[in-house]
């Protein structure tokens, strides 16, 4: 029994690693990507169950998920290869280098030379990307 189990970890293992392979590495995420000023937009919205739900059903819609994936991971369907990676928003380290309006502005404005380009044209209501920010933070981990 005991190899058995133990034949079963190293497959599970070794298919780790193949696939973490095949991902291509996020660029440095502590570095910001806002300019300083964006520290000062602060977020107006309040996170609760309700506003995070409705941070995620936008994510959906728009199609953040795509590329970031269900849970954030950053290893949404359209990732495979993508270099960088996009942002893995259940990284603890990377959620207390930002401020809120970081979130927004590159949410917005999107981060140069990356897959990340400007989504502001997608919001209906511009202030609803508050509720964006406050289901990212929700992913972390
Ligand atoms: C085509 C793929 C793609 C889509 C679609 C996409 N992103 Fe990204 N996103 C990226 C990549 C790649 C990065 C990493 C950019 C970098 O390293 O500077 C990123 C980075 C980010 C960051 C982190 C910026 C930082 O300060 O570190 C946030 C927040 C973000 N995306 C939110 C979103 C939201 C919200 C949406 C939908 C409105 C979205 N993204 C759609 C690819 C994508």
């Amino acid at each position: 029994m005991k190899v058995k189990h133990f034949a079963i970890a190293a497959l599970a293992v070794a298919f780790a690693m193949s696939s973490a392979a095949a991902m291509a590495a996020e660029k440095d995420p502590i570095p910001a990507r806002a300019p300083a000023s964006a520290k000062g937009d602060k977020n107006p919205v309040a996170s609760n169950a309700a506003s995070v739900e409705q941070g995620k059903q936008l994510f959906q819609d728009i199609g953040c998920n795509g590329c970031h994936g269900d849970g954030g991971n950053g290893q949404g369907p359209a990732s495979a290869g993508m270099e960088p990676s996009p942002r893995n928003f259940t990284n603890g380290a990377w959620q207390a280098a930002r401020a809120d309006g970081e979130l927004k502005y590159t949410i917005f404005h999107g981060a140069d030379g990356t897959a990340m380009i400007a989504n502001e044209a997608m919001f209906e209501d511009p202030a609803d990307v508050w509720h964006v920010v406050n289901f990212i933070r929700s992913l972390k981990k």
